[in-house]
């Protein structure tokens, strides 16, 4: 099995981990995405790299590199998904990261600085509500303590599910102690329309969009449907509803911009009960902070408006914010001459998706590749990359490794 061929058999090894008919659901520390960490600790094994993980589940496989005192390059992604996910989001970086490894050591081909492929953990927030859980721990922008008390909807803290025999960290696998890294490299799938449109196989992110996620809570007055008068309602759903349209305009109004309300629970959510209470999620996206402050700050005078026209209370709870993220330009530049040498075009785009990236570019020179999205599609089931396309970024990314390696080592630690 060549090195490409090998990355396919791997992510269908990975894409049959919480597999069902809507898609793959693969939520942090459940058995799933136990045995997703579990089948990459085996691949390191197998190929006598070096195996550690933290204290939140991190994995790191590390290929040293020839020059002692250097801390590694660090090049990932994550293993678990969305309710309904695809094969290729977070899994490609991962497996491509230690494909990565074995196609520089079956090459023969040193490092000065050790090379580690990183599962992050928990970069969906999809169980735990928080992105980028892992690599957030990692680059020092959440406690590992804060983390571990995130107590999932379900009512499991992070905590004790790491310490659970089926959800929890892997037996046996020592501790990476310190948070020693010179630069992060992540290879993803675009999850978008540009490189397919553009008709080249590979992109070089230039930032990434800031974000920020927020939770809203409607309370009105739960009654019959059939016998409040609709002068008197104060229905929580109708309130609601004007808010996820008031906050859809606002984004419109922003170039880039792009704002979701993914989930919504209502309560008692009965046929004939009019709705006393609905929570909302919302996650707003823009290449830029001002952008992201009009639709945050029109979305609050809707509160107000809607709350004093329909007699409901609006909580509004904001629990992460990220700026948008530039990648490093000698990094961007690595990648660009790699693409030459392969005799490939790569364009500059941004990313809208969210990524580890965002933490680790908080602390060290960081970039990103990526590969085309067939039809854009991801957070899918349909999500799909062409096997060439996927097979490209992995040697697209050992050879920029390699580079970004040479870079930083003509500037000392970079
Ligand atoms: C992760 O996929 C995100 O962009 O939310
Ligand atoms: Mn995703
Ligand atoms: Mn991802």
């Amino acid at each position: 099995m060549n090195d490409g061929t090998k990355a396919l058999a791997r992510l269908a090894q990975l894409a049959k981990l919480g597999a069902y008919e809507a898609g793959i659901d693969r939520p942090l520390a459940s058995p799933q995405e136990r045995a997703a960490r579990d089948l990459f600790a085996g691949w390191a094994r197998a190929a006598g790299f070096g195996l550690r993980q933290d204290s939140v589940g991190n994995v790191y496989v590390r290929r040293d590199g020839t020059q002692p005192g250097l801390e590694p390059i660090l090049t990932g992604s994550h293993l678990d998904t969305v309710k309904t996910g695809g094969a290729y989001d977070g899994a490609y970086g991962v497996v491509g990261g230690i494909c990565a490894l074995e196609l520089l050591e079956a090459r023969g081909v040193k490092t000065k600085h050790p090379i580690e492929a990183v599962a992050w953990v928990g970069e969906e927030g999809s169980r735990f509500p928080l992105g980028c859980l892992g690599s957030s721990v990692f680059a020092g922008i959440k406690s590992a303590e804060d983390v571990l008390a995130i107590v999932a909807d379900d009512g499991v803290s992070l905590r004790d599910a790491l310490a659970s025999s089926d959800g929890g960290l892997l037996p046996g696998v020592p501790m990476r102690g310190d948070r020693g890294v010179a630069a992060y490299l992540e290879l993803h799938v675009e999850q978008g329309p540009i490189l397919e449109e553009a008709g080249v196989s590979l992109g070089v992110v230039t930032a990434i969009f800031g974000q920020r996620r927020l939770r809203a809570t409607v309370t009105g007055v739960s009654g019959h449907a059939g016998t409040v008068p609709m002068r008197l309602r104060a229905d929580a759903l109708c309130a609601a509803s004007e808010l996820v349209l008031a906050l859809d305009r606002a984004a419109r109004t922003q170039t880039d911009a792009v704002a979701t309300v993914g989930r919504m629970l209502v309560e008692p959510n009965g046929t004939n009960v009019v709705p006393g209470s609905v929570t909302f999620s919302l996650d707003l996206r823009a290449p830029d902070d001002a952008s992201l402050d009009v639709i945050e700050r029109a979305f609050h005078d809707a509160v107000a408006d809607v709350s004093a026209r329909r007699g409901v209370t609006v909580e509004v709870e904001a629990f992460e914010r990220r700026k948008p993220t530039p990648m490093t330009p000698a990094l961007q530049a690595a990648i660009h001459r790699v693409a030459v040498a392969m005799g490939q075009k790569a364009i500059d785009c941004p990313s809208g998706a969210g990524h580890d990236a965002m933490s680790l570019g908080t602390i060290v020179p960081t970039a990103m590749i990526f590969v085309p999205s067939i039809g854009g599609r991801s957070h899918v089931a349909e999500e799909r990359t062409a096997d060439a396309d996927l097979e490209l970024g992995v040697e697209a990314l050992a050879a920029a490794l390699v580079e970004v390696d040479a870079t930083l080592g003509a500037k000392g630690r970079g």
